[in-house]
């Protein structure tokens, strides 16, 4: 990765991915795009930016194009529960983005990156340890789109040799960016609720497991697949990734280790809960580990510290 050309850049990952890769590869050498102009101060303007509806493929190749690109990592997507919201929109955006990605760095042989999904996963697939390669029948819009998208990432690689890799991220928990109409949203709003007011009303049901992850084990998972030997990747497009699973009452006496007073409610939203149910409860990442030397460095208590730390200075708490 020389001249990275990054979509949905003000988004929940592309917002914190954009600068780590100009730390890394140099401001100059990284092009942020999305459909919203930056605000101002935003971390965003530390470097290239243009503004970039994806369904627009034309200027999705003319940017790519004019910038020198040699690599795409392609961001921009509703998630879950806003896809459940509006499928056809998801399908047009999340399908309609993915393609002219693919179809750019395909004209322009680029090297290339997207995100699949827990949610790649259904009601029938293994609910624990859940393997590598395994049973995907999503019943969400979201899920649909991230099967469809492994495979035509896959299909990109095998018919016109388009370098394509993916990993299927769990929840991603930040203090940076807030996520949007997600599902595992609730891992986020928890924190901030705590620091804030002290309790928190939870829309998943206690009970409910979901595998999520710290956002700089999430950055630094995407450059080392990036970075590493493509002769050592079988499953190029849908390596599971994850670093902790747990549910709302386990993340609540995680928090209440440094708040002791906070208090975790619940008011489920059965549209959300039955999307984290049709999900596994814990995913089996052997193949990351094995392929390319995935590891997560936080696990549930040491991303609590630091989530509150980081907050804290953020809220002026
Ligand atoms: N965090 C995402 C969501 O909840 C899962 O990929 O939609």
């Amino acid at each position: 990765m020389k001249k990275i050309m990054v979509t949905g850049a003000l988004g929940q990952i592309g917002s914190e991915l954009t600068g780590k890769l100009r730390g890394l590869y140099g401001a100059e050498n990284v092009l942020a795009t999305d459909l919203r102009k930056p605000a101002e101060g935003s971390s965003a303007e530390n470097g290239p930016f243009m503004q970039l509806d994806v369904t627009d493929g034309e200027r999705m190749h003319e940017l790519a194009k004019s910038f020198g690109a040699d690599t795409l990592i392609h961001m921009a997507a509703l998630l879950s529960a806003t896809a459940e919201q509006k499928p056809l929109l998801a399908w047009n955006l999340n399908m309609g983005g993915l393609v002219n990605a693919l179809e750019t760095s395909r004209e322009l042989g680029l090297q290339f990156f997207t995100p699949s999904s827990i949610g790649a996963f259904g009601p029938s697939t293994p609910k624990h340890n859940t393997p590598q390669d395994t049973l995907q029948r999503p019943t969400t819009m979201y899920g649909v789109n991230k099967v469809a998208g492994e495979l035509l990432c896959d299909y990109y690689f095998s018919k016109f040799g388009v370098d394509t890799r993916g990993v299927r991220f769990p929840g991603l928990i930040s203090y940076v960016a807030l996520p949007g109409g997600g599902t595992t949203d609730y891992a986020v709003d928890i924190y901030y609720k705590a620091l804030e007011e002290g309790t928190y009303t939870s829309f998943i049901a206690e009970g409910t497991y979901m595998d999520m992850m710290y956002m700089p084990d999430a950055l630094q998972a995407i450059v080392d697949l990036m970075e590493a030997d493509p002769s050592k990747l079988t499953h190029r497009n849908a390596f599971n990734v994850t670093a902790m699973s747990f549910e709302p009452s386990e993340i609540g006496a995680a928090i209440q280790k440094h708040i002791p007073e906070f208090r975790l409610e619940y008011d489920v939203d059965p549209e959300r809960q039955a999307i984290a149910e049709s999900w596994p409860d814990s995913i089996d990442a052997t193949a990351a580990k094995e392929e390319w030397g995935f590891k997560a460095r936080y696990d549930l208590d040491s991303m609590t510290a630091d989530m509150l730390e980081k907050l804290k200075a953020k809220l002026g708490k």
